[in-house]
């Protein structure tokens, strides 16, 4: 079945719609598994002061410069470049885009996954009466098992699938908006939990007082990554959702509002866990196992653990949840729009192929661990091929696409909304689009390269 091209494109209904599912998107596993475990072993309040610094000099602007391709394109992130850009290679950034799309969700999956089957040992109460080795066992032997996990990782997609198939507005739009209040209110009966501990006073000021003598280059490329990474910047997730949005809206306020969002988010789920990592004296920079180990033991000693615990996977799997929609509606509003699928085919062939990817990466913790790519486990190498290169370099040209290529009174177009706001911010956000978002972003890229040599 061809889509009806008579149709009216399908667009978010409301400014709430807009900011729960944009912001649904940027808040994932990336705040709450990713941020803490980087800050934790990047020195706390040093990693956040540099994540900051990137989120407001960086992350904003890209994210306003996706957002106007994205509503002034009026398509998905390869259409847009090929409507604003036509004849021109531009779209290659979209094509870019998809493939990460692919490749993250691959690996994101998996962990979303696993948030599904530590729901389920919450529920049973399967962390009770283990030791810190017993609960770290219990992860690797989980992690590396051949089937379990592809099982939750495939049921994961499924249920991403049945929100995406249902449309922007009756699918993304309506479960952003239950499930990102959700979200919030049980980070915040989590944070009182944790900062109520005896001992917590510490892990607040783990986490806001910087130590910069734990800050090296590596520092830096973390915290430029997880930036692009938490805010899913880079490879047209914002493009597709900025294409959703309506010409009243007002974008710079959008990015604003979304990007604060997202580090709030971030920041409260670095409240929720360091109190409570300190209050059990447990070294805060145990990276990756953080939240699937280190919390399990910390929630099995807590009075009120066993509810607490249930509450903490039901968060993650929320955040990972409106973060897979937004992944996944990339590559389906390309098949849909570009190849003229009908959605539901379009869902089903992109769900296939991650599908594909995903098990490929599941199964890089275990069975195939020893195949490897460029000296990288599949899953590794589809997180740094995406994380730490498309989503930059994607980024970098998007930041020049809008600053030099789209021109100027387009750009202004869009962003005041033909005149009709007054988008005060306007020449502040167009030099950082032009001159310091880029500079940053390949600066910080070409020393990457360079210290991939050196090691
Ligand atoms: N921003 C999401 C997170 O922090 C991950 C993501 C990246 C989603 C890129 C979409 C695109 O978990």
């Amino acid at each position: 079945m061809a889509v009806n091209s008579n149709q009216p494109r399908d667009s978010f209904g409301s400014k709430f719609g807009i900011i729960a599912a944009a912001a649904g998107s940027a808040v994932g596993l990336g705040n709450i598994w990713k941020f803490p475990y980087e800050a934790g072993v990047n020195g706390g309040g040093a990693f956040l002061f540099i994540y900051l610094i990137f989120v407001l000099l960086i992350g904003v602007s890209v994210m306003v410069a996706e957002l106007t391709i994205g509503r002034a394109g009026q398509r998905n992130a390869i259409g847009s470049f090929k409507a604003l850009a036509p004849g021109k290679p531009w779209f290659l950034v979209g094509m870019m885009g998809i493939a990460a799309a692919f490749m993250i969700f691959a690996f994101y999956g998996a962990v979303a996954g696993w948030t599904l089957e530590y729901i389920y040992q919450s529920i049973r109460n399967g962390f009770a009466g283990k030791s810190p080795e017993d609960l770290s066992q219990m992860f690797t032997e989980f992690t590396t098992n051949p089937a379990r996990p592809i099982m939750w990782q495939t049921l994961f997609l499924i249920m991403t699938a049945g929100v995406v198939i249902a449309g922007v507005q009756k699918g993304i739009e309506k479960y952003s908006k239950i499930l990102m209040p959700l979200l919030l209110l049980i980070i915040l009966v989590l944070i009182v939990r944790s900062v109520t501990l005896s001992g917590a006073r510490e892990g607040i000021n783990f986490l806001f007082k910087p130590d910069f003598s734990k800050v090296t280059g590596h520092t830096i490329i973390s915290a430029l990554g997880q930036a692009f990474f938490s805010l899913s910047l880079g490879m047209g997730t914002i493009i597709t959702y900025g294409s959703y949005i309506k010409k009243k809206e007002n974008l710079l306020n959008t990015a604003v509002q979304v990007s604060l969002a997202d580090t709030l988010i971030a920041v409260l789920a670095g409240l929720a866990i360091f109190p409570a990592v300190f209050a059990f004296g447990i070294n805060p920079s145990e990276g990756p196992g953080l939240v699937f180990i280190t919390l399990p033991n910390i929630f099995q000693q807590m009075p009120g653990g066993y509810v607490f615990s249930l509450m903490f996977f039901i968060l993650l799997a929320i955040a990972a949840l409106t973060s897979t929609i937004s992944l996944l509606e990339v590559i389906v509003a390309y098949f849909s729009e570009e190849l003229k699928m009908s959605r539901k085919r379009a869902t089903l062939l992109a769900s296939s192929g991650i599908l594909f990817l995903g098990i490929l990466c599941s199964l890089s913790q275990g069975p195939i661990a020893g195949f490897k790519i460029f000296g990288l486990n599949i899953w590794d190498f589809l997180d740094f091929t995406s994380t730490k290169i498309i989503l930059p370099l994607g980024g970098l040209f998007i930041v020049i696409f809008v600053g030099f290529v789209l021109g100027r009174k387009r750009v202004t177009e869009e962003l005041n909304n033909e005149g009709t706001l007054k988008a005060r911010l306007l020449p502040v956000v167009m030099f950082l689009i032009r001159f310091v978002a880029p500079i940053a972003i390949a600066l910080v890229f070409l020393n990457m390269i360079g210290i991939l040599k050196i090691t």
